[in-house]
């Protein structure tokens, strides 16, 4: 069975970098490509931070579904098709784009559908990493669930701190099977990291690690490098991998 993982936090704070950052760990460190990346942020960009172009997405063949199956071909193989032609193959990697999720008129038969083959496409990988848009929908939504670990990333504030705990709570109520949970400090100065764990634990939960503000990464952004042309001077780089080793490897890998 693969290793399913999970990003959540608030607008902004890192989710798509830190999970490109894990990307490029799975890859580089663990040496266990090929990775499934799943984008499952409606408004995409994984795939700027892994350095590829986006053909087609999840969306686009599931609307597609409602109309133009071939005849002699059941929706089933047909979807199964559609969903490895989606596919966007990297060095080490391979992403899926998700697209719009459901919209109003939701054609909950197409959705089944997609889920099933997305279930199956996973088993062909060692681990997968899944992206998500801003906030707690996904997890209501319950696209987010049956995870390995989920990352928690959030900035500095208290409002931040903030939403990381909503979402804990929020996992619990739902009671989603997700085995192991983190939270992440990005974008923090190290002069701030003591309050801000103090912080965590007056609202009842402990930072598993910080990610610091890092001018390196800030200039790649602008430049639009891909996460895996980054120097490993990187301090987002290696405060990421330092929490990596902590969370994943000794859980999964020999
Ligand atoms: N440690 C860091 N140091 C400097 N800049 C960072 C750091 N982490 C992320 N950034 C920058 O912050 C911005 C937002 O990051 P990112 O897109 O990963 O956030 P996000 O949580 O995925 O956002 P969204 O909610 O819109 O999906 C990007 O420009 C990214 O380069
Ligand atoms: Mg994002």
């Amino acid at each position: 069975m693969p290793i399913i993982i999970g990003f959540a936090g608030k607008g902004g704070v890192g989710k798509t970098t830190i999970a490109g950052i894990l990307i490029r760990y799975l890859i580089e460190e663990l040496k266990v490509a090929p990775v499934l990346a799943v984008d499952a942020d409606p408004n995409s960009n994984l795939n700027e931070i892994l350095g590829v172009n986006i053909h087609t997405t999840i969306g686009e063949a599931r609307e597609l579904l409602k109309k133009d199956v071939p005849t002699g071909m059941t929706k089933d193989v047909w979807f199964e098709y559609k969903v490895h032609e989606a596919i966007i193959e990297g060095k080490g990697f391979d992403l899926l784009v998700m697209g719009r999720p459901e919209g109003p008129g939701c054609y909950c038969a197409a959705n089944a559908l997609a889920k099933r083959s997305i279930e199956s496409l996973k088993t062909n990988y060692p681990f997968v990493v899944a992206d998500n848009e801003a906030g707690m929908e996904h997890l209501s939504r319950l696209v987010t669930q049956d995870l390995d670990h989920l990352y928690v990333i959030s900035d500095p504030s208290p409002r931040g701190l903030l939403t990381g705990k909503r979402i804990l709570e929020l996992v619990k109520e739902l009671r989603l099977n997700i085995k192991n949970w983190h939270i992440i400090v990005n974008m923090a100065r190290e002069s701030e990291e003591e309050k801000v764990r103090d912080l965590a634990v007056n609202r009842g939960f402990e930072v598993t690690g910080f990610v610091r503000e890092d001018k390196i990464l800030e200039k790649a952004d602008t430049e639009g490098v891909s996460i895996f042309s980054i120097s490993r001077e990187s301090s987002a780089i290696s405060d990421s991998y330092s929490i990596f080793a902590k969370t994943i490897n000794a859980v999964h890998v020999k």
